[in-house]
């Protein structure tokens, strides 16, 4: 079994939610309409629960590392209808050591019967940031294999995230894959630049100094303007691909 690591907290509740990308939170019309959400929460970043335990005092919520949710005792314990994941699977599921910990995980702590509702990145999503990412990062001297290895997400086909789901004793009940194209945010700390520093995080810490990282970033925003700015208002775009499932623990 891989060992436990804990991984370094990059989340900033405040850019994430409101600078960054509001629109991954409100974005969810679909995937929410295959749920009847219970309140429960838990992250894999101290900043995003403690952010969410001041807005939702209420709700009991905590930090879980889900790469080893099978490992949880508290909530693996066969006592929830449904588990909901939105926005999170493609990193959790980024390791291949640990990605089925986390889907037996959902399957443990389901009542028979219950359900896990998803949605995340799909093959393809976001590909033309993630290229431009690697493009800057070569240009600072890293190669291309230890550019892409550095990736943090994993985004499935369809049929890969079935495969995934069904042999952690699930049944599919449905699912599909959306073209979303998403307008970013024009704020001071968002626009494309700003969703590179905050989701690239991971891929940046590859580069010693700020200068470095400053050049990378600058040359794959530079890339991504023949590539994402809407012409009739200026905007920035980029090509979301959502996987949504539902998935049924057997009675
Ligand atoms: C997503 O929600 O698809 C996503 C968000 C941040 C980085 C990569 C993907």
């Amino acid at each position: 079994m891989a060992e436990q690591q804990k991984q370094k907290d990059i989340w900033s509740a405040d850019l994430y939610g409101e600078k960054v990308a509001p629109f991954v939170a409100t974005s969810t019309e679909k995937v929410l309409a295959w749920l009847d959400p219970k309140p429960t929460g838990i992250d894999g970043s101290p900043n995003m629960i403690e952010h969410f335990k001041k807005a939702y005092p209420h709700i009991e919520s905590r930090v879980v590392d889900c790469r080893w949710l099978d490992q949880e005792p508290g909530l693996t314990n066969g006592s929830f209808n449904k588990v909901f994941s939105n926005a999170a699977l493609h990193w959790i599921l980024r390791d291949p050591e640990t990605r089925s910990n986390t889907i037996k995980g959902c399957f443990k702590a389901l009542k028979p019967g219950g359900l896990l509702v998803n949605e995340s990145g799909a093959l393809g999503n976001v590909a033309e940031v993630h290229s431009a990412i690697i493009s800057g990062l070569v240009t600072q001297g890293i190669p291309v294999t230890q550019a892409r290895k550095a990736s943090p997400w994993w985004f499935p086909s369809l049929q890969a995230m079935k495969d995934l789901v069904e042999g952690a004793g699930f049944t599919w009940v449905k699912g599909e894959v959306q073209l979303r194209q998403t307008t970013l945010t024009e704020n001071e700390k968002g626009g494309v630049e700003g969703w590179i520093r905050l989701f690239g995080e991971p891929f940046l810490e590859l580069l010693p100094t700020t200068q470095a990282r400053d050049a990378a970033i600058k040359h794959a925003v530079d890339v991504l303007e023949a590539v994402g700015r809407q012409q009739h208002d200026g905007s920035f775009t980029v090509n979301y691909i959502r996987l949504r499932f539902v998935a049924q623990k057997p009675e």
